[in-house]
């Protein structure tokens, strides 16, 4: 069946697929709901919104994606609360931040009221999906593609834009060792590292490979000409708590994502009345303070993981334990927090 919704036309599945997933067993990213959205940019105009069954896409060898990297993406998650409405942690930051990269990638930009009506209505179809459990929820990942059937080199004329959903559980089973990676750079000044750009994240799977071969799990990313600022944790943006402070290096570096979880943790931390610091922080303020027993917490803030807790910090081939995870007062409190946020427990007052 066809119908449509605020100009969106939706194209009803057959058969739903959702009794092959184990909602029991989520792992992160693997299962993907019936239904996304899809609509594409040519000829000068964004084209017919639609919802459509989940299916695999059809593109050119030449997609122009596929060879230049023209690929920005999103992430988001949906949860339910009691009265079993859909809930999304603050889509128009999103989609203004989709906006943004899109611009830096010379991408065309999704009229926001289009991201988040398509997100909406994608929601609605795959509202079975949304898990009701603690710790899992529906990953909303919004992307979009260069589709110009071309491998010269310039900004593509054509572009598509889809939203797909997928159940998820907690990306991270435990604690995180990291690495301060003193080597290899996952942005640098100029570059695209504020972007949410496909390839800023294939850039990082070598060094990510290497830490893992030696250990840990994930890296801190330090600056790209001295190494000896830090930046952020693996995929996501990095918190410290020394002496009570809250500190994370400052977005005004072009080479830190405007990460959407950071920021409402570090409005959360103010409302709280801790003291917060956004500003550079080098690696031996971090080391010192492990040293000396006033780094009290340290996490990663990002949208799939939400509050991942490192364990252990490695840097120059010494690795230094952090407080057990059960002492920390502030990252276990926002824990906490968050998840009753996100279940509708608590009033959104930021
Ligand atoms: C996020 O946590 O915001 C991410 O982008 C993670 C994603 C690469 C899985």
């Amino acid at each position: 069946m066809i119908s449509t919704s605020n100009n969106i036309k939706i194209t009803e599945i057959e058969t739903s697929r959702i009794s092959e997933v184990d909602f029991n067993n989520l792992p992160f990213g693997k299962h993907f709901a019936d239904y996304m959205f899809e609509m594409d940019y040519k000829d000068g105009a964004w084209q017919q919104a639609t919802v459509v069954p989940f299916r695999n896409l059809s593109i050119h060898p030449a997609t122009s994606a596929l060879h230049y990297g023209q690929a920005i993406f999103e992430g988001l998650k949906a949860t339910k609360n009691e009265a079993d409405e859909i809930l999304v942690f603050r889509p128009d930051m999103n989609a203004k931040r989709f906006n943004e990269s899109a611009i830096r990638m010379c991408m065309q930009p999704v009229p926001e009221e289009m991201f988040l009506e398509g997100m909406r209505a994608v929601l609605k179809q795959n509202s079975a999906w949304v898990p009701s459990a603690e710790g899992q929820s529906l990953y909303i990942r919004p992307f979009m593609i260069a589709t110009d059937e071309y491998v010269g080199i310039k900004a593509s004329d054509n572009y598509k834009f889809l939203i797909i959903c997928s159940p998820v559980g907690a990306y991270y089973s435990e604690p995180v060792k990291v690495k301060i990676e003193m080597e290899y750079t996952r942005a640098a000044e100029g570059g695209v590292g504020r972007a949410k750009a496909a390839g800023n994240y294939a850039a990082s799977l070598y060094p990510a490979k290497k830490g893992l071969e030696e250990g840990y799990r994930q890296l801190i990313w330090t600056d790209a000409k001295t190494h000896t600022f830090i930046e952020e944790a693996g995929t996501m943006n990095v918190i410290f708590v020394i002496d009570d402070v809250i500190i994370t290096p400052s977005e005004e570096k072009d080479t830190i994502l405007k990460g959407i979880t950071k920021r409402s943790v570090l409005e959360v931390a103010r409302d709280w009345g801790y003291k917060v610091e956004e500003r550079p922080i080098k690696v031996d303020e971090v080391i010192d303070a492990i040293k000396s027993n006033r780094l009290t917490d340290a996490f990663g803030a990002g949208t799939a993981a939400t509050i991942a807790p490192i364990s252990e910090i490695g840097y120059l081939g010494v690795d230094y334990k952090l407080p057990a995870v059960e002492t920390r007062t502030f990252s276990n409190k926002l824990k906490e927090y968050i998840n009753e946020y996100k279940l509708g427990l608590v009033e959104d007052k930021y």
